[in-house]
């Protein structure tokens, strides 16, 4: 394979381009080296013995970045990596997340109180015997993501991820293999089209959609314009799954303070996305067709929390709900 720019070897031995290189992959998930086999036909050769097939991290490979990925703009998906803590981004990232940071100090809070809420209605929906997940605009599946929350409640629970970011796909690939390929799927695709998306060869194989299904769409709608009909969206993932099924949904709002947000949505312009605000009835309008489960649309922390929420939940911009179709 000498010569393929897609192999390991091949990257190793490029020359590193002069100076700092603009963009470096920041680190790389111990499950890499299983994504690097699917680019290769030889094994691991070359990773020091000492580092194990385990513990490779991108210090080992510098300025290695999946060929398959467009490092020149911000990615909505490396951006929320970068401000939940995580180490897949890239330095465009981490300025498009500080400048989120400048306009919305609170941002982190707000993603992390987004992740909580998709744990907690995960689990419920468990609860309430939903064991497949349609995880829509998942973003890099990293530790804790809803498979691994699913699966800790239902061993056999079944998830496919969908996102457009092929750096979603790369790890979501190695997380596939490395968890339970027989009820995981990774699917990269653009979610504004259902019918491809539903008609995926490898969702069908994971997911029965005759059997009821969680569709997932947590801060993701928020990426979609008004002209591209949010709703009818929703509307069509709901026709495709049986009454029962679920409808999860968070969508950021702008907390009552319209030009802060403004500058925060401005600040979405130099990424590969496009940021929307809504308000409470334009979000509750979307899970049209199921019965919303108490408490209803409200911010995330209050959404069943599992202790008191936090004191300052109205810090946290956004509202959140779970329907079930009727
Ligand atoms: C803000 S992140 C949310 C990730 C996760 N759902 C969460 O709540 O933490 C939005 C994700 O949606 C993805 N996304 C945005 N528009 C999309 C589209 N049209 N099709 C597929 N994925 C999309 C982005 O790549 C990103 O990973």
């Amino acid at each position: 394979m000498t010569g393929d720019p897609n192999t390991l070897e091949t990257a190793l031995s490029r020359p590193t381009a002069a100076g700092s290189p603009p963009n470096r992959f920041r680190g790389i998930s111990a499950r890499l080296p299983r994504v690097v086999d699917e680019h290769q036909s030889s094994k691991t050769d070359g990773f020091p013995e000492s580092a194990g097939v385990e513990s490779i991290d991108s210090t080992l490979i510098p300025g290695w970045v999946p060929p398959e990925l467009d490092t020149t703009k911000a990615h909505t998906a490396r951006i929320y990596e970068y401000l939940l803590g995580g180490m897949h981004y890239f330095d465009v990232d981490r300025e498009a997340g500080e400048t989120a940071l400048r306009h919305v100090p609170q941002a982190r809070e707000i993603l992390q109180e987004n992740r909580a809420f998709q744990n907690r209605a995960t689990r419920f929906l468990i609860a309430s015997g939903i064991t497949q997940f349609l995880d829509l605009g998942s973003g890099l599946p990293g530790t804790g993501n809803i498979g691994d929350v699913a699966r800790a409640e239902h061993r056999q629970a079944r998830i496919v991820f969908v996102d457009f970011d092929p750096m979603v796909a790369v790890h979501g690939r190695a997380l596939v293999a490395a968890a339970d390929p027989a009820h995981t799927a990774v699917v990269e695709a653009d979610v504004r089209r259902p019918a491809e998306v539903l008609a995926d060869p490898e969702l069908r194989r994971v997911l029965d959609l005759e059997q009821p299904v969680a569709i997932v769409m947590t801060s993701l709608l928020q990426f979609f314009a008004p002209e591209e009909d949010p709703r009818g969206i929703v509307a069509e993932y709901l026709a495709a799954v049986p009454p029962g099924s679920a409808l999860v949904v968070s969508h950021i709002t702008d907390g009552g303070r319209p030009a802060q947000a403004e500058a925060a949505v401005r600040a979405w312009d130099q990424t590969t996305s496009q940021m929307y605000m809504r308000g409470r009835e334009e979000i509750a309008a979307l899970f049209a067709g199921t019965e919303l489960v108490e408490p209803g649309v409200v911010p995330r922390p209050l959404w069943r929390p599992d202790g008191e929420p936090r004191a300052d939940w109205e810090e946290i911009w956004g509202l959140a709900g779970v329907g079930i179709k009727r």
